[in-house]
């Protein structure tokens, strides 16, 4: 850590941590929901409904503050300056934090504006649109003062704004149900096909030119082009989520066109950052930091790349559309680009926030970690998607109703819930191994730069 103000991002890497492990664990009742019929005395405290709005906005919560916490960390590096106001900072986390609770409690009492992902009632909405703007402000305003303009924080910067301006969308009610859903994929979407993977896209070269000592000349290069395509193909690609709410036919070539090619910025992502690792001219250490990164770039390829496309065709996401097989996709693709990314970072940033003797650190319980959650996260999306095939055959070829087809489903249900236990012993491991980071034992290596 070269500035005083880069230690703000620890507290938000805290928190962001602690609030992932409440996430995995209401997964785990959402998942037992599945295959146990759950007595209706508890039902009616504690819904299917009401803890699914928790485990997705808890991850979507956690995910934002490690990224905003990354930001903090990044852009005093980037600008070469301190932070304009790191008290406003801490004020920021704050306010989200108790805005987060406070909309958890709410769900319980049936405070929600009830579309997925998007629950949280308008009031929380308008704060939680005063912390960002205050975060945006910190930010905006260090970088227009240092006058230090890199590709890397240009995109981030970016990033960062369209994922504000996105979620404006996403505030007001429409009464007409089809416009209602229209902008929610503004925000869903354009948020996790376009706006985070801006955010990814510098997050990652920042960390590669700091890990490998690859010129930045050759990294942002990349970037550009990169960051060209994630829009060109994002942007239209929306219209792979307008083929069946009442949107114009023409939505079904748009979007079936312009979404299959969203798996080619992430595939040049892959190649860029293997290049960049191969040319590297520091050493590979710590380990687990690479294993974390690797793991991240092919995850993010498979799980969104992959399992994405496997049902973005008209064609096919006729069966498929909302069943298993959306679920199966959407852990794999999340976990694999955005849980991964966030926990990268702060693998490469703990270790230089604390000081230790060449950013090095003791690894042993982090590879568990990272191994139970990754295995554990392929496994239990494999069982999800075989619950959806069957779904999408059941429901939609042979006609069964909803609940019928549910029947078979349960076994495969039930071996998601074991898949989820061993990713959720991983994610304890992890979060215990990375708030306690100690120095690597002696006779270990040296340790990888700045
Ligand atoms: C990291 C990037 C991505 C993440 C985190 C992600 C996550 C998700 C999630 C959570 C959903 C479910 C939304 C809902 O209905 O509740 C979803 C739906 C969908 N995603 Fe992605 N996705 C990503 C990238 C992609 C890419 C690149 C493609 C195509 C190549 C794709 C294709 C789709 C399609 C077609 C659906 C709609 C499924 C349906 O009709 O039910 N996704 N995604
Ligand atoms: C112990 C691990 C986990 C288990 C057992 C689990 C289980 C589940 C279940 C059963 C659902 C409901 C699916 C439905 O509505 O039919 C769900 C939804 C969801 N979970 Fe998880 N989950 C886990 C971890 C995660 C992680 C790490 C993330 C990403 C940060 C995540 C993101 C999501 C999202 C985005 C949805 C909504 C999916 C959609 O709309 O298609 N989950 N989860
Ligand atoms: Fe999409």
């Amino acid at each position: 850590m070269t500035y005083r103000t880069q230690n703000v991002a620890f507290p938000y890497f805290v928190v962001a941590l602690l609030l992932f492990g409440l996430q995995v664990i209401v997964g785990l009742w959402l998942a037992i929901n599945y295959f146990f019929t759950v007595p209706q005395d508890v039902v009616n405290v504690f819904s299917f409904a009401t803890a699914r709005a928790m485990h997705t906005n808890l991850a979507v919560l956690w995910l934002l503050l490690g990224f905003m916490g990354s930001t903090f960390y990044m852009v005093p590096e980037e600008t070469e300056s301190e932070l304009a106001w790191p008290k406003l900072a801490v004020a920021q986390l704050v306010i989200l934090s108790l805005t987060g609770v406070t909309a958890l409690v709410g769900f319980l009492f049936g405070w929600t504006q009830g579309r997925p992902l998007l629950e949280i009632p308008f009031t929380l909405d308008v704060v939680i649109v005063i912390g960002v703007l205050m975060f945006l402000a910190n930010i905006g305003t260090t970088m227009i003062r240092a006058k230090r303009w890199t590709a890397t924080q240009g995109s981030l910067l970016a990033g960062l704004v369209f994922l504000a301006l996105m979620y404006l969308f996403g505030m007001p009610f429409y009464k007409n149900l089809a416009v209602d859903w229209y902008y929610w994929w503004w925000v869903i979407h354009l948020w996790v096909e376009g706006a985070w993977e801006l955010i990814a896209a510098a997050l990652t070269a920042f960390i590669l030119m700091k890990l490998t000592g690859v010129d930045r000349k050759v990294v942002e290069k990349w970037l550009y082009v990169e960051l060209g395509l994630f829009l060109f193909t994002g942007i239209a690609g929306t219209g792979h989520h307008y083929y069946w709410l009442g949107a114009p036919k023409y939505w079904l070539w748009v979007g079936g066109i312009f979404s299959a090619l969203e798996p080619l910025p992430i595939l040049l992502m892959v190649v860029d950052t293997l290049r960049d690792v191969r040319k590297r001219t520091k050493p590979l250490e710590p380990k687990l930091t690479w294993v974390y990164l690797i793991g991240m770039i092919i995850l993010h390829f498979i799980g969104a790349g992959l399992f994405g496309f496997a049902h973005t065709l008209p064609g096919i996401n006729y069966y498929t559309h909302g069943s298993q097989v959306t679920v199966s996709h959407g852990h794999l693709a999340f976990f694999g680009a955005y849980v991964l990314l966030n926990l990268t970072f702060f693998y490469f940033a703990i270790p230089r926030l604390k000081g230790l003797p060449g950013n090095n650190y003791d690894e042993r319980a982090g590879h568990w970690g990272f191994w139970m959650m990754s295995l554990g996260v392929v496994g239990m999306s494999l069982a999800f998607a075989v619950a959806g095939v069957l779904q999408s055959y059941l429901e939609r070829m042979m006609g069964q109703s909803y609940m019928l087809s549910q029947e078979p489903i349960r076994f495969w249900m039930f071996v998601v819930f074991l898949h989820g236990l061993i990713v959720v012993a991983g994610v304890f491991i992890t979060i215990k191994h990375l708030l306690t980071l100690k120095p690597a034992p002696a006779g270990a290596g040296g340790g990888a730069g700045s």
